[in-house]
């Protein structure tokens, strides 16, 4: 009678969905192992969460926290506080915990402290700027965890000079890549087309919701000056972001918010058909710097560091500063030569979940050897 391991995934937030759907999609072909997902409800709206189950083909979550908002200790708390029965019940052989965000990190820390293993996806990134509290994020949960699978030769190097062992960091690639290249196709960019009366490479996608960006209303108002001047030449959509559309409510940002084509947070598909077709991206998010760099969409993000730096040195990032100073400039390259291009970093394939696998087969067999 075979012993079947159970794997425990953690998801909370947006940006994870894309990362645990192609690892949970590779693992089902691995014998003898049983997957549970856990959602932690940190993001809960149906446009944050439902859509991207539906759109990426994630199985229903077996566990819902649904911790939702709240401070980072109380959202960072709930989860651990809700997770830690489970993990106790489940006795899982592993946890895996995917990107930066608070439920990546409190899903770390209950399971290090019940002794299970930790892998983490998309290890090794750093910023180097620790008021972005997803820098904290990464750090800690890089050091809580044993097996660190890495997208880029930079992050293997972050770790090591961490002193991270060097047989615990596998470079396997990008896995929210997997997810994009998987769905692509049906991306359906006559319907947005139609529905937001655009042009092929004649609009540009804005995303932001970093609270360094818009929890100020200084940096915002000084951010939607310059964005006015980029909707003077070509229509700017802008899907917002729940923390971004409370900041936007207030009377002062009304007027300036109207000259862009504003619309709710968007399902995964709709969005990458807007970026695959767009003239340019501007945004301070993370993975959409890696997106860009794989549609060969020139990105400027709004921000003066990124965690990413191979979508800048590879790829067609350019970073305009978090108050977005550089971006006349760089618009005006965009004009006169169609911006940057670049190349897509190694491994950024479309296989790395299943490259992921082969290290986590490994890695359960060996645990069934020692026991
Ligand atoms: C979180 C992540 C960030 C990631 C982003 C992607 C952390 C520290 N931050 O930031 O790294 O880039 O997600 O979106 O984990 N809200 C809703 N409905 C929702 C989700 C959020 O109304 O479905 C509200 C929350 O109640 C809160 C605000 O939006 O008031 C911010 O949500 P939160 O999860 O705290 O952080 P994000 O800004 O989304």
């Amino acid at each position: 009678m075979p012993l079947v391991q159970r794997v425990v995934h953690i998801v909370g937030a947006r940006p994870n969905f894309m990362k645990a759907a192609p690892v949970i999609e590779a693992l089902r072909s691995v014998p003898d192992i049983e997957q549970i997902l856990i959602h932690t409800g940190q993001h809960y709206d149906s446009n944050m969460a439902d859509v991207f189950f539906r759109d990426l083909g994630l199985p229903t979550p077996d566990r819902s926290l649904d911790v939702r908002g709240g401070s980072h200790a109380q959202q960072t708390g709930a989860v651990m506080m809700r997770l830690e029965p489970i993990i106790d019940e489940l006795l899982p052989a592993l946890v895996v915990v995917v990107g930066d965000v608070n439920s990546t990190l409190a899903g770390a820390l209950v399971a290090a402290k019940a002794c299970v293993p930790v892998a983490h996806v998309e290890a090794g990134l750093r910023s180097f700027d620790w008021t972005m509290p997803e820098e904290v994020n990464r750090v800690v949960t890089d050091r809580l965890s044993t097996l660190l699978f890495t997208p880029s030769p930079d992050a293997d190097r972050n770790l090591r000079l961490e002193g991270v062992p060097a047989d615990r960091i596998h470079r396997v690639g990008n896995v929210m890549i997997d997810s994009l290249l998987r769905v692509r196709d049906r991306a359906p960019w006559d319907e947005m087309r139609r529905r937001l009366g655009l042009a092929d490479r004649f609009y540009t996608v804005l995303t932001l919701h970093r609270p360094a960006n818009v929890d100020d209303p200084a940096r915002l108002r000084e951010l939607l000056v310059r964005l006015q001047e980029v909707a003077a030449r070509m229509p700017v959509v802008f899907p917002v972001h729940p923390r971004t559309a409370q900041r936007l409510k207030e009377p002062e940002f009304a007027t300036w918010s109207s000259s862009l084509t504003v619309v709710e947070p968007l399902p995964y598909l709709e969005f990458l058909a807007l970026l695959d077709h767009a003239a340019c991206v501007l945004t301070d998010s993370g993975g959409i710097q890696e997106e860009t760099t794989v549609l060969d969409v020139p990105c400027f993000t709004l921000r003066d560091n990124t965690e990413r730096p191979v979508t800048v040195e590879q790829g067609t990032n350019t970073l305009v500063g978090a108050d977005g100073r550089l971006l006349p400039e760089a618009f005006a390259d965009l004009r006169a030569g169609g911006g940057k291009r670049g190349h897509v970093p190694d491994l950024w394939d479309g296989r790395a979940a299943s490259r992921i696998a082969e290290v986590l087969e490994r890695f359960l067999a060996s645990k069934l050897a020692v026991k």
